[in-house]
């Protein structure tokens, strides 16, 4: 069974409170995890799905920063005044920082090209603003400070998760039907996205991303941001004024990112 980390994690309250945990606890919540996904036994449909809309105070498109599924939120530590993409893992990415580093951990592993192995680093940060369409939000939030195929790789390997493709390694996540409901149809527009990106010829980046998309949360590996300093070196162009104040088109989304309790 693949493990959705991201929806598992916020069902936890977050990453840190996960680590907290000894391993029979962590076995024990994912384990009621799963069963709180069941209905009456069986794996949701998407009519159950939309059924809990309104059992939550809450939607399920929010970013991780915006809420809290357990308790109230926590005061979040002050960002430097020019912030590196470093400083953003260390202080804001809370949630998805181990799963992204895992993921390109795994891709150096598997001799990923070093933009796929960057897109892999970076591929779901944005859910800590924003969960829906997370792909297409990422790679906007990138696109000025990496390459074309980097942003290419980010913006489609959230649609490419819905569609499998043997030849690469790569199934349909189990866990989808869980999250999704068993009978869940992606979107007429993730359909034709799948479509076009099928037949470029940039294709292979965001399927390697998928291939690499590691869900397992209980592994050995804890691999640190500094395993991908050369990288970054290479890839990233850190604005010197700190991301989210090099007047870019996206640095309002890097601000929001800074200051989530900011009324305005
Ligand atoms: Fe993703
Ligand atoms: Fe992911």
């Amino acid at each position: 069974m693949e493990i959705d980390k991201e929806a598992f994690l916020r069902s936890q309250g977050g990453a840190a409170r996960l680590q907290r945990m000894n391993p029979e606890a962590k076995a024990d919540a994912l384990e009621e995890f799963m069963l709180q996904q069941l209905v009456d036994g069986r794996v949701p449909r998407v009519s159950d799905i939309e059924a809990r809309i309104e059992t939550r105070p809450y939607r399920r498109g929010v970013g991780n920063l915006f809420f809290s599924a357990g308790g109230n939120v926590k005061r979040l530590p002050p960002m430097p005044a020019r912030p590196t993409l470093a400083d953003f893992f260390r202080l804001r990415f809370a949630v998805t920082s181990n799963h992204v580093l895992q993921s390109a951990h795994l891709a150096v592993k598997n001799n990923v090209p070093e933009e796929i192995v960057l897109a892999c680093l970076l591929h779901d940060v944005s859910q800590e603003l924003i969960k829906v369409d997370h792909g297409w939000w990422s790679a906007q939030l990138f696109e000025p400070y990496v390459p074309e195929q980097t942003t290419f790789a980010i913006r489609y390997h959230q649609a490419l998760r819905f569609y499998e493709d043997a030849a690469h390694g790569y199934k349909y996540p189990d866990l989808y039907r869980y999250v999704f409901g068993e009978d869940y149809r992606p979107e007429p527009y993730i359909e034709a996205t799948y479509k076009m990106v099928r037949g470029h010829k940039w294709y292979l980046g965001p399927r390697l991303v998928t291939v690499n998309d590691l869900y397992a949360f209980d592994k050995n590996v804890n691999p640190s941001f500094e395993e991908f300093t050369d990288i970054i070196g290479r890839h990233f162009k850190q604005p010197v004024e700190g991301l989210g104040y090099d007047d870019s088109p996206v640095a309002h989304m890097w601000r929001s990112i800074a200051r989530p309790d900011a009324p305005l």
